[in-house]
């Protein structure tokens, strides 16, 4: 095992994209940023010098942080943010994990352009549980604003409204040239015929659930979210913000060129608004005439939710393959969690641009809406014992049951107006925790996906409808289930998961639309000590930086 050091010296950047140059904040001069390449039990430590305008931290999205959630970042919840002009130095180790995941900026909507990838291969000596790709090739989707998206964010919470859709979407940071100004830095990929590659697909998008295709070539889903999953063949992969897919591709068609493209599946088509355009990048076969014109795959329709659920469900894990964890059968803690839009009043005197007038657009998880504290992040208030900063009564069920598929706005539900607060759950160490994720139709119907911090969980079940305890038990996969830290709730319906709460710490757990996680769609676990010194979380680095 290794010690990797890297610096982020995050800054303005100024790029040129859609025919504008805009100003954004970026990693060292790149976007996407660095890609980090590591191997598991591998220790990473990473200096960042917040050179940008903005508070800001850093989180490392899917990894454990055993015992070391100083480094998580999430703003408010493990840490204060780095002020600007300051620096914080985030250090873990990599245990038993492997696969892609990404680090992203998580204080308000910076992440939006800092972002990059996270690659973990097998510790030397250990190998892939399938063929040894020829190159290895990551696929970062995102999405582009002809604005300042601090602003974008910002305006949108002023008016109580969704935010503006974004202009573009990007693979490796590059729109593509189905956009102005954009054909001729499209992402190109070099491929020689009969060869495989390993794409580490990773959806960094704000707010877009995408589909991804490439034209003539199926493609081979071999792990998800850094779990190795069953091989599995599909045409398209279905992403949504968090998650991410390795899939294998061989080369196996006629020497030519094909285009590889994403556009958005929207599960609230027709309701809320989105951004329609399609990013492409090309995959150019070593010997096409450089004259071809790309084949272009035909995507799925935006609100094609049958093609949505079946790759999302059909999904397992690789079985005894490495890192795998059978599913815990004795359950600890069992919880019904409503998700879902909700309102607020609009405080006087503003112009608020909800659903219904005077209101504010809101999210809540079991009518609890989450505000982050100030002054002491949530970690510090856990490890030094300091009172007032979160509560720990998070309702393990809804206040009241309803016919929660339903459910909507004109039916003056007690769900419409969620309360403000800072709730979380306690965890005793080592506790088994089982959620039922469930969505709701009260603002609108949408597919949430939810991204649990700190701990990847298996997916027992999902479906449609209302979660129903009397039937929907027997659809549990005790046996198989894909375990992810992301999982994307089906529109107007359910999924169960459940996790070991094996690590202490505070963690987040919200929709990674960052569009709900900015109004309260999330909670957190505030999980306790174990009775030993090598489960019980260590104190903050010096460094730490301080509200
Ligand atoms: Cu990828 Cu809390 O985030």
């Amino acid at each position: 095992a290794r010690i990797v050091e890297h610096t982020f010296i995050v800054q303005n950047l100024t790029l040129n994209r859609l025919c504008n140059r805009q100003v954004i904040t970026a990693v060292n001069g790149s976007f996407p940023g660095p890609t980090f390449r590591v191997r598991e039990r591998d220790t990473l430590i990473v200096h960042v010098f917040n050179k940008s305008p903005y508070n800001l931290t850093i989180h490392w999205h899917g990894i454990f942080q055993i015992l070391s959630g100083w480094a998580d970042g999430p703003n408010m919840v493990t840490q204060c943010p780095i002020r600007p002009g300051n620096k914080y130095t985030y250090k873990f180790k990599i245990i038993k994990q492997e696969g892609t995941l990404w680090w992203h900026a998580h204080a308000s909507a910076l992440r939006a352009t800092v972002y990059g990838a996270l690659i973990i291969r097998p510790r030397t000596g250990h190998s892939y549980p399938f063929p040894k790709p020829y190159r290895e090739v990551p696929i970062l989707l995102g999405e582009w604003w002809n604005a300042n998206i601090i602003d974008v964010q910002n305006e949108a919470l002023a008016l109580g409204r969704g935010p503006n859709v974004s202009d573009a979407y990007t693979l490796n940071g590059w729109p593509g040239d189905l956009y102005p100004c954009s054909g001729s830095q499209m992402y190109k990929l070099k491929v020689v015929q009969g060869k495989t590659y390993l794409l580490r697909i990773i959806n960094a998008a704000l707010d877009n659930q995408l589909f991804y295709q490439i034209a003539n070539h199926k493609m081979t889903v071999v792990a998800v979210d850094a779990c190795y999953t069953k091989p599995y063949v599909t045409d398209v992969v279905v992403i949504a913000p968090g998650q991410t897919v390795d899939v294998l591709l061989t080369a196996d068609q006629s020497i030519g060129s094909y285009y590889m493209a994403a556009r958005a599946y929207a599960s609230a088509f027709g309701v809320v608004p989105f951004d329609t355009t399609t990013t492409r990048g090309v995959i150019d076969y070593d010997g096409a005439p450089s004259s071809t014109t790309p084949v272009m795959p035909v995507l799925p329709a935006f609100n094609d939710t049958p093609t949505a659920h079946k790759f999302y469900s059909n999904l397992t894990s690789l079985v005894h393959g490495p890192h795998w964890d059978p599913v815990p059968l004795k359950v600890d803690h069992k919880m019904f969690v409503t998700i879902g839009l909700a309102l607020q009043v609009c405080p006087s005197n503003t112009t608020c641009q909800g659903p219904i007038n005077g209101t504010k657009l809101s999210a809540a998880m079991n009518n609890a809406s989450f505000v982050s504290p100030t002054g002491l992040s949530m970690l510090q208030a856990f490890f030094f014992k300091v009172g007032g900063v979160y509560t720990t009564d998070f309702p393990a069920k809804p206040p009241v049951q309803l016919d929660y598929t339903n459910a909507s706005i004109n039916n003056n539900l007690p769900l419409l107006f969620a309360p403000k607060g800072t709730k979380v759950t306690k965890l005793k160490f080592n506790s088994t925790v089982e959620m039922v994720l469930q969505n709701t139709a009260i603002i609108g119907v949408e597919n949430h996906p939810m991204h649990l911090h700190g701990f990847d969980f298996h997916v027992l079940a999902q479906g449609f409808g209302n979660y129903n305890p009397a039937t929907d038990t027997n659809k549990f996969n005790l046996y198989d289930p894909q375990m992810r830290n992301t999982i994307a709730v089906p529109v107007g319906g359910w999924a169960v998961i459940r996790f070991v709460a094996n690590n202490p710490g505070v963690w987040f757990m919200h929709c990674h639309l960052d569009a709900h996680l900015s109004i309260g769609l999330a909670t957190a676990f505030v999980v306790e000590n174990g009775p030993t010194l090598a489960t019980t979380l260590p104190p903050p680095p010096a460094d730490l930086p301080q509200c």
